[in-house]
């Protein structure tokens, strides 16, 4: 038998381009991946030596991949690099950017006004059926899509991915009220292309993993500040005592201390009147906010509790 039923009208057409903003950590990770399976990419910031830096995380990270597939095969390697980056434009103009992606992801600070004022612009110079979807770790969506119209609003979604893209296989799909059950499908199907594993998220403070993982993260911080234990002997005790790859002082350090003082920030901000989140859990971490300042971001700069350089 055969089935003479149309396809359902809910289903969306398949992500075949797509524009990243933010050529940070995420963004060049979200944009490499994406390129590596076959999706047409352009990565965008706001200054070119932005742009280069998210470049050079690229080049970076298909050089290792490179090595490991054709050890012994320079030109192989080399072949490779090249077909990833044939997928892959770059411009600091927004408006060139947003000309036709069947998705729009942005992986910008992680601030609610200049994401909100980003999707603002980006709503009235993107094509109408383009979905936005957020990278944010920590921010509402519902929040972040306010600025866009009612249309786009059905066409918003959160879509976290983790660091490092190219080694962390999950991404958070993450769905407001208004997302249309189509759009969702099409960032799933997006997901598998990518060789990911998509869990599905209400809109929640932090989602799943960093709704666990942050106050984790901040009170490790607070138990260095204490005097507790060492940043090492902490690292060491939850590596070897619970089995993770990394310890919550080297982790802050790779999502980057200035990100991770935005995500408290936010929720201090956002979360905390309303009672989604406990006041305690995201309370001010002097040691963090004085390593930020001092411009100790971490590993991308080169230092935050351990050194880099
Ligand atoms: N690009 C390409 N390949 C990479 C890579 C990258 N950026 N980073 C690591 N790799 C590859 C290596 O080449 C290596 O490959 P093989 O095993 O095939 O040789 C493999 O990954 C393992 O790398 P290493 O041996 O160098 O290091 P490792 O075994 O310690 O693994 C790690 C590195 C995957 C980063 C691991 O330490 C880990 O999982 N750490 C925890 C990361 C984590 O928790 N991330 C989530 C952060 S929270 C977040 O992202 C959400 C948020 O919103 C803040
Ligand atoms: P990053 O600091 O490495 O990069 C941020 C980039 O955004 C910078 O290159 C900056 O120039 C650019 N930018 C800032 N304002 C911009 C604008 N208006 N338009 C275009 N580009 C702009 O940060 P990151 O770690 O890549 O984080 C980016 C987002 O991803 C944040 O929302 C963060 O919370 C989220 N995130 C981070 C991690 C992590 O582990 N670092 C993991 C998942 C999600």
């Amino acid at each position: 038998s055969f089935s003479t039923s149309p396809a359902p009208h809910t289903a969306a057409r398949p992500v075949e381009r797509i524009t990243v903003f933010g050529a940070g950590l995420m963004g060049a990770g979200i944009a490499q991946v994406a390129a590596a399976n076959g999706v047409k990419v352009c990565m965008t910031d706001v200054s070119d030596a932005a742009v280069e830096n998210g470049r050079a995380i690229i080049t970076k990270s298909l050089t290792r991949i490179a090595r490991k597939k054709s050890p012994d095969d320079p030109a192989a390697q080399k072949q490779f690099v090249d077909s990833v980056f044939a997928n892959l434009t770059t411009t600091t103009h927004a408006k060139e950017a947003v000309s036709n992606p069947d998705l729009v992801v942005e992986a910008i600070v992680e601030n609610l006004a200049t994401k909100q004022e980003l999707f603002r612009r980006l709503d009235e110079i993107a094509p109408t059926d383009t979905i936005f979807a957020s990278n944010t770790s920590s921010l509402s969506i519902r929040r972040i899509a306010e600025t866009s119209s009612k249309a786009r609003r059905q066409r918003f979604a959160g879509f976290h991915a983790f660091n490092p893209v190219p080694q962390m296989k999950l991404v958070e799909i993450i769905s407001t009220d208004e997302t249309s059950p189509a759009v969702t499908a099409a960032l799933l199907d997006l997901c598998k292309r990518m060789k990911k594993v998509p869990v599905q998220c209400k809109d929640t403070p932090g989602f799943i993993v960093n709704r666990l993982l942050v106050p984790y993260l901040l009170e490790a911080i607070r138990m260095v500040e204490r005097g507790d234990a060492t940043a090492e002997d902490i690292d060491t005790a939850m590596k070897l005592g619970a089995g993770l790859p990394m310890g919550p002082l080297e982790l802050s350090d790779f999502v980057g201390l200035d990100t991770l003082s935005h995500i408290a920030r936010g929720w201090r901000d956002e979360r905390v009147s309303t009672g989604e989140i406990d006041a305690q859990q995201v309370a001010q971490v002097q040691m963090l906010e004085r390593l930020v300042e001092e411009g100790n971001k971490g590993r991308k700069s080169g230092k935050g509790f351990f050194d880099y350089s």
